[in-house]
């Protein structure tokens, strides 16, 4: 099986690459590199001994696309690319919109043209918004509170309409909040620029490299006032989208799944976990909410676990412990 990956040098993207190919499927990645770096495939190389064709290719540039899709004879599409920073989509709405839509858009053309019938597509928990009830399920109303979830919607109904017309098979899959490395420490999340997650910013504190980490908002109602949400670890994400492309072997229609622990953990429980990790203090202040944050979000995966045979796995002391390694090894990213 050939499988191309867009945004297979990004941080979610790599894990996967890596989690495929140590099952035997052949790997294409495409990224334009806007915010990943190619050592990337040197590094998937160095874990796995088997080097995924690469292509620098901007997905929304459709002409480019289809040349990749004429050399390599795809199979499935795990669809990962797009741009994720939810204040900058505040900013450049239109850049987000740009490229998360029309690159999506291409895909399906592509698959359309060079008659490929599955795709996995990364989606998140930001499009239920501030409306559902915790734990959520897939059935919650959608209703996203910006641009990047709203972009994120879009793509759902891009891929759910286009899988329907042309009776082929979709999985949706809405993440939960990714963090960890993969643990040869060889690859892990890379921000370019200050970080805007949590953990990437909670690592590069204990590090050194930033001072100290700002929580937004203690007066949350939760048990120790700090927002809480659904950590899983970056591998067992890569692992449900092996799980994806096992269910398309054998069904046609559209699919969405969360993918999440099902567990919730705060802001303080991170630092603690992390400070154990790394055995390094993490200076913090208190600092006010920022608008559109929500006390709590976790995930109702059952149906995942149910349909996907999938579950996640790793504690939070692993992802931080792996998180940690990653940022030791690699005081600098991929330089
Ligand atoms: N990381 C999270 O917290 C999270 C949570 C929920 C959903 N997601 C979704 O998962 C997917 C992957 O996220 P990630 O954390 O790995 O992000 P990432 O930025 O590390 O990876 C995305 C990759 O896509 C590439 N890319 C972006 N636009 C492109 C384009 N037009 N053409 C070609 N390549 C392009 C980037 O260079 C990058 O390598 C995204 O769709 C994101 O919306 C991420």
């Amino acid at each position: 099986m050939k499988v191309l990956i867009t945004g297979g040098t990004g941080y979610i993207g790599s894990h996967t690459s890596v989690e495929l190919i140590n099952k035997g499927i052949d790997v294409v990645i495409v990224d334009n590199l806007s915010n990943s770096d190619f050592e990337v495939v040197n590094r998937i190389e160095r874990i796995t001994g088997v080097r995924p064709a690469f292509y620098k290719t901007d997905i929304c540039s459709r002409s480019e696309l289809f040349r990749v899709f004429e050399n390599e004879k795809i199979d499935s599409v795990i669809h990962f690319a797009a741009l994720k920073s939810i204040s900058e989509s505040v900013e450049k709405p239109l850049l987000y919109y740009e490229n998360n839509v029309t690159g999506t858009m291409n895909v399906c053309e592509a698959m359309k043209r060079f008659n490929v019938k599955k795709i996995v597509l990364s989606s998140s928990a930001a499009v239920y918004g501030l409306t559902g009830n915790n734990p959520l399920k897939e059935e919650a109303p959608l209703f996203p509170y910006n641009p990047y979830g709203r972009t994120k919607m879009i793509q759902e109904h891009i891929v759910s309409d286009f899988a329907e017309s042309e009776s082929f098979g979709a999985v949706i899959l809405r993440y939960f909040n990714p963090i960890g490395a993969h643990e040869s420490g060889l690859i892990g999340e890379n921000p370019k620029g200050k970080p805007s997650n949590l953990m990437p910013y909670i690592s590069q504190v204990a590090a050194g490299r930033l001072e100290k980490l700002f929580v937004f908002g203690s007066d949350y109602k939760t048990p120790d006032g700090t927002g809480v949400r659904d950590y899983i670890h970056v591998s067992d994400l890569a692992r449900g989208h092996l799980q994806a492309l096992i269910k398309l072997e054998n069904n046609t229609g559209v699919f969405t799944y969360n993918i999440g622990s099902g567990r919730g953990h705060s802001v303080l429980d991170m630092i603690k976990s992390f400070e154990k990790a790394s055995g390094r203090k993490i200076a913090f202040e208190l600092a006010e909410r920022r608008p559109g944050d929500v006390d709590m979000c976790y995930a109702d995966s059952s149906l995942a676990e149910k349909e996907l045979d999938w579950k996640a796995e790793c504690s939070i002391d692993k992802m931080c412990a792996d998180e940690w390694r990653w940022q030791k090894l690699n005081p600098n990213g991929y330089e």
